[in-house]
């Protein structure tokens, strides 16, 4: 299947257009930027803004599938330019569902975020149908924004899509802002790793590789419409992250900072029919992650991926920030 990857380039698509080639697809990325992962002379490559409707149309004439990641993903740039977000978010995601209803394509796959669920008042552990609260935050209501479009495109014009919500990813070729890959930056030069408060605030990761095979399970013919949680089972408190990156790199110090604020609310989130329904869950332990993500780096040393992790602050205002941006 020749599957169109919209934000092929980033941290997700680059390892979703991995997948898709093991699984014997024919990837083909759309992005703003140039991969450093896969040059255009192994994966074919659309250059250009998913906002713009020829651009979008071209990219997707040809295609059999798409899979649709190119976004604002980082919440620090959506709360810096807000009508930027909407744009590629809500607009570029509108764009793209109708060059997908004009093109011979089957599937629409989204990725959206567990941030859906964010002061959710179902019972947990929360799953696909867990009553959802008007977000508090710009960055969840355009993805939600995209979630709707998605179901209303296919009510009207028939496209099947997937809505796949995902947990919090890291792994190789991670942003270096997010928590595990500056904590393992601040650990790898002995300096202290600071938590706010006691640190007992947990989140569901998922390790990066796994995230992109349950995307390219997605498309399977059993998720035509349907909604899943891609979500590691472990929840991990921000200790258990310090402690983890202690036990992989180095024990440096551990400092508490002052309390953070309190931020959105997210229970526990099942992954049960993503299980039942694409076969998919979770296979790597956050430990084993963690190596592997320190592993990574070892290899990749000197790229300006890597590179960069050793620049980030980790003072509590920062980690605080950090996390937050991992929406
Ligand atoms: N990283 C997370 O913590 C996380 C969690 C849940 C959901 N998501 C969702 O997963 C998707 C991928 O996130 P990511 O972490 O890989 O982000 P990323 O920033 O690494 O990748 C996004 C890619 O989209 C491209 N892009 C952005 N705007 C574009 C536009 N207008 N036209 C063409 N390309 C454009 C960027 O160049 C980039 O390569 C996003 O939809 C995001 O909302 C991410």
């Amino acid at each position: 299947m020749k599957v169109l990857v919209t934000g092929g380039s980033g941290f997700i698509g680059s390892h979703v257009v991995d997948q898709l080639l093991v699984a014997g697809h024919e990837p083909v990325i759309f992005d703003f930027a140039q991969s450093v992962h896969h040059p255009p002379t192994e994966v074919k490559t659309i250059l250009g803004d998913i906002a713009d409707r020829d651009t979008a149309w071209r990219a997707v004439h040809g295609c059999d599938a798409i899979i649709h990641l190119a976004a604002v993903a980082d919440v620090s740039d959506v709360v810096a330019d807000p009508l930027r977000a909407d744009r590629t978010n809500v607009h570029g995601t509108q764009i793209i569902l109708d060059a997908a209803r004009h093109g011979d394509i089957s599937r629409v796959v989204y990725g959206s975020t567990v941030w859906v669920y964010g002061d959710s008042p179902g019972e947990q552990p929360l799953d696909e149908g867990a009553p959802l609260a008007l977000p508090a935050h710009f960055y969840t209501a355009t993805k939600l924004a995209g979630e709707m479009y998605c179901r209303s495109y296919t009510s009207l014009y028939g496209t099947p899509h997937t809505i796949l919500r995902f947990g919090i990813p890291y792994g190789p070729r991670a942003r270096p802002a997010a928590v595990v890959p500056s904590f393992v930056a601040r650990a790898q030069e002995g300096k202290a790793l600071t938590i706010a408060g006691d640190g007992r605030q947990t989140r569901q990761f998922v390790y990066v590789e796994d995230l992109a095979a349950g995307i390219v399970a997605g498309l399977a013919a059993t998720g035509a419409n349907g909604i899943y949680n891609l979500v590691g089972d472990e929840q991990t408190s921000v200790r258990q992250i310090a402690d983890t990156i202690r036990e992989v790199v180095k024990q440096v110090p551990l400092v508490h900072g002052p309390e953070r604020p309190a931020d959105v609310h997210i229970g526990y989130i099942s992954g049960a029919r993503a299980k039942a329904d694409l076969g998919w869950e979770p296979q790597t332990p956050f430990l084993d992650g963690v190596r592997r993500y320190v592993d990574w780096l070892a290899t990749t040393n000197g790229s300006p991926l890597a590179d960069t992790a050793s620049s980030i602050d980790g003072s509590a205002a920062t980690v605080l920030r950090q996390e937050s941006a991992e929406l």
